[in-house]
């Protein structure tokens, strides 16, 4: 493994950051006439840009160092936020798994970089030998992997021998038993773990993801992330959401038997071939003319997600609330009808 520093673009290791108004003088105590903010109203001041109280909560609860922790305004920002640190438009390349999330490769695209893909073997497993053969500054891994909801094998060999950073994202790790690599982040120099509040969190529309990785990632990122990435409704949504573990728990659980209720329910539909395992909080369901029956859901007002371009014959439905799944099957019942 090459030092880490050296995989960092030299313009971004020369880069002196812009240095917010909050950057030099930290506490909240004092006449503030620093930041040509309005003195008047609730929201008037611009937030913490390193998120200080959220990050504490974070490092409490997974016993990782504040230093260890980057909040992106979603992980989206985060995906992106790895490519510009380390990846240089026109020369450098990244890998992704296919099928897998599809931002890895927009970003790589909006950035200007060489796209390697290597797709999951038949059973959605991780080409080692094909991943280890190649060069490049960034492997994207997504475990359990978006739309197929597996978790993926090998993954410590692989960041073991990956010559560049290994990007594993977490999104969905909250519903599966799998445990996070979250804490082999001073183990592996090359780790990046991703981490979102949109999905086991129910923070969608508040855009905050994570980044754990060694220090210096982190530092480097900082340097490159917009100051105020975060805003102050969104921080505190955010640690709202961490100091309440109990019912964070119990909406997993809920989903996670949802998830077990739709499949058996799925199942008895003589049009569904197969529902792939999936430890994440929505099901692969292989159809005969697949591509029909989404239509026919959508025409019943029930969105689901077409995967067929990916994986044959295939929706990806998002587990909901117990009354929107009881309406989904019901609609699934009226097709075959
Ligand atoms: C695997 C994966 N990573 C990241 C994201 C984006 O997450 P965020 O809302 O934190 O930007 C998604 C959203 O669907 C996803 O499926």
């Amino acid at each position: 493994m090459d030092n880490i520093t050296n995989l960092i673009r030299k313009n971004i290791l020369s880069l002196k950051p812009y240095s917010s108004a909050r950057d030099e003088y930290k506490s909240n105590q004092g006449i503030f006439l620093d930041a040509n903010e309005n003195p008047f109203g609730d929201l008037n001041r611009y937030p913490d840009p390193y998120q200080w109280r959220l990050k504490q909560m974070l490092s409490n609860q997974k016993k990782i160092a504040v230093e260890n922790i980057l909040i992106g305004n979603g992980s989206d920002e985060i995906i992106d936020l790895v490519q510009r640190v380390f990846c240089e438009p026109k020369e450098d390349k990244i890998i992704i798994c296919p099928p897998t999330y599809g931002m890895y490769e927009v970003y790589a695209n909006i950035n200007n970089l060489e796209i390697i893909s290597i797709p999951l073997t038949k059973d959605f497993q991780l080409n080692s030998e094909a991943i280890l053969a190649q060069n490049a500054k960034i492997l994207y891994l997504c475990s359990p992997n978006n739309p197929t909801g597996n978790s993926l094998e090998n993954l410590e060999y692989i960041i073991k021998n990956f010559n560049g950073i290994v990007f594993l994202d977490e999104a969905y790790i909250d519903f599966s038993e799998q445990l996070s690599l979250v804490s082999k982040i001073n183990n592996y120099p090359n780790l990046i773990v991703s981490q979102t509040f949109s999905k086991a969190r129910g923070l969608a529309a508040v855009r905050v993801g994570i980044a754990y990785a060694n220090e210096t990632i982190i530092s480097v990122m900082n340097k490159v992330k917009p100051p105020y990435n975060v805003s102050e409704l969104n921080q505190q949504a955010a640690i709202q959401s961490l100091a309440d573990e109990s019912n964070f728990k119990a909406i997993i659980q809920l989903i996670q038997s949802e998830r077990e209720l739709l499949k058996e329910s799925l199942l008895t539909l003589d049009f569904v071939l197969k529902i792939y395992p999936s430890e994440a909080n929505f099901l692969l369901v292989e159809m005969e003319n697949a591509t029909a029956i989404y239509n026919s859901l959508i025409e019943q007002q029930i969105i689901t997600r077409n995967r067929s371009s990916v994986v044959e014959n295939t929706i990806r439905i998002t587990i909901g609330t117990p009354s929107e799944n009881q309406k989904l099957v019901s609609a699934l019942q009226l097709v075959t009808s």
